[in-house]
């Protein structure tokens, strides 16, 4: 046991080698008054300073239009923090690290604002480590190309800084709406900066149990060989919440299920699984191999696209005993809106690894429960002997990674049932997180900033794989175009989804595997 612990801190060292260590920075949150700066950015920030992972210097700017100065931000901050936080804040940590964080009043669209905040950030006085500077751009996509001219203007984001000095864009999702605005959305941002100074952000990528497809499929010798065409049948990835749109009725009613969830979280979850082993760790050989996947997944044509995807919309219904209402009741939601708030769909990856086995992805608002996870169910065994004890067709051996909640990995596998007769039933051969490791997973917020500072790419998406993604994705929103949801596309809040989702899988022989908790 204890050369086992020896074993282990020898390992985890090693590991922790090839970690840079993090500079001395300037963070500048533009979108400071909004959601994402309160629920995830400060908290993941104070976080990581609480666990002495941040360098001594550093300054975090927030930029926002709203009147305020460093005191009401920070005490705006702190409660966001206190409220988002997944551990409890101590006085003495939060003192100290207020005083890393500064508001600066500006307009987006303002030249004169830039001006002014370079001259903050760059004043001579200030330290020069802490000229590395991370732009956050956690604003409306729409708003990303005008802060990126603006900031090149200004001369603070250049594709060079000074000698020795970094320069990053941290860029929120949605990444475009579609293949031809992602386009022209790269193509402004390397006008202005180097591809590998944008870190454009999926914070599903951020999540432990999503970093740990790379470890589960890759360190152990014993997955591997079953991964593929002759021992898998199909793999299903679920993504399901509980909640409704809630306020982002506006946003949704732009963007959809499609949008917001299958070209991003849905794809990158697929790719990490579907891929071939990188030859390296480093960025560009893991995102090289998962870009191959996203191309090699055949299109669904418009006129494919009934009988591979299904779109539904919730009408009201009830979660956890209380009343919900439909989509089309919730504000600022046309009350005559087709947008999907459920997408199921059925993608072929056309390569040797996975020619024939289907991939269903489903993702949707008000559903039964909140779960991500992903099965991969194998073939069932060529010849059943026991055929008389519990007929011809025995349950499928199944390896469900669950990404959350209850986050962990198990193994189906039928066994016998104790007694003198041989009856045969699946059992489950079960990893936790929460038993082997404690209670605290790392937000993903923490892991991705962290990495951003840091200048780490790997778990941010390139250029190639957004514009890979929304090629998938156009040909299903043509074919839905114009077209207004069908009685079957509707499901009651609170149910797993439209039937039409259940029959694209009966048609080939297979069934969701719901997500329990
Ligand atoms: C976001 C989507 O990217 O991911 C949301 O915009 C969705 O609509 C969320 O609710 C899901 O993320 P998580 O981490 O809560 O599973």
């Amino acid at each position: 046991m204890e050369n086992m612990d020896a074993l282990d801190e020898l390992l985890i060292c090693r590991l922790d080698q090839t970690r840079k260590l993090a500079e001395p920075f300037t963070l500048v949150i533009f979108g400071a008054s909004g959601d994402l700066a309160a629920r995830k950015l400060l908290p993941a920030m104070y976080q990581l300073a609480a666990k002495h992972q941040l360098p001594a210097s550093f300054r975090i700017f927030g930029f926002a239009r709203r009147e305020k100065n460093d005191d009401s931000w920070r005490s705006e901050m702190k409660e966001a923090v206190q409220k988002f936080s997944k551990t409890p804040v101590a006085e003495e940590t939060w003192v100290e690290f207020a005083g890393h964080l500064h508001y600066f009043q500006g307009d987006l669209g303002d030249a004169q604002a830039y001006a002014q905040l370079r001259a903050r950030i760059l004043a001579p006085a200030a330290e020069p480590s802490q000229r590395n500077l991370l732009f956050y751009l956690a604003v409306q996509p729409s708003q990303f190309g005008e802060i990126g001219r603006q900031l090149h203007d200004a001369g603070v984001l250049g594709k060079t800084g000074g000698v020795g000095e970094s320069r990053r864009l941290v860029v929120e999702k949605p990444f475009g709406q579609d293949l031809v605005s992602a386009k022209k959305l790269n193509q402004e941002l390397v006008r202005i900066a180097h591809e590998k100074q944008v870190f454009r952000i999926d914070h599903y990528l951020g999540k432990e149990t999503v970093q740990n497809i790379l470890i589960f499929r890759f360190s152990n010798g014993i997955f591997e060989p079953l991964w593929n065409r002759q021992c898998i049948d199909h793999v299903q990835i679920t993504l399901s919440e509980k909640l409704g749109v809630g306020t982002r009725g506006g946003f949704y009613e732009e963007a959809g299920a499609l949008r917001d969830v299958v070209q991003n979280h849905l794809l990158e979850v697929l790719s990490l699984i579907a891929m071939e082993p990188p030859v390296s760790l480093d960025a560009e050989s893991i995102r090289d191999e998962k870009v191959k996947v996203l191309r090699a997944i055949r299109p669904i044509l418009p006129i494919q696209a009934a009988g591979n995807v299904v779109r539904g919309q919730y009408i009201e219904g009830s979660i956890d005993n209380q009343a919900r209402v439909a989509y089309r009741q919730e504000a600022k939601v046309d009350p005559t809106s087709n947008v999907e708030t459920y997408v199921a769909l059925r993608l072929l990856i056309d390569n040797w690894r996975w020619n024939g086995v289907p991939f269903y992805l489903r993702t949707g608002k008000s559903l039964a429960l909140s779960a991500s996870e992903v099965r991969i169910q194998f073939r069932p065994p060529p010849h059943v002997l026991f055929a008389a004890q519990c007929g011809p067709k025995l349950d499928a051996n199944a390896i469900t990674i669950r990404l959350q909640p209850d986050e962990g990995i198990s193994l189906r596998f039928n066994g016998k049932i104790p007694g003198s007769s041989m009856q045969i039933r699946p059992v489950l051969m079960n990893f936790s997180y929460q038993g082997e490791f404690g209670a605290y997973t790392p937000e993903a917020y923490e892991r991705l900033l962290l990495d951003a500072i840091v200048g780490d790419p790997t778990l941010f998406i390139r250029s190639d794989m957004v514009e890979a993604a929304w090629s998938l994705m156009d040909p299903i929103r043509e074919a839905w175009q114009g077209c207004p949801l069908a009685a079957s596309e509707f499901y009651r809040a609170g149910s797993w989804g439209p039937t039409a989702a259940d029959e694209l899988l009966a048609h080939h022989g297979h069934a969701w595997s719901n997500p329990v908790l």
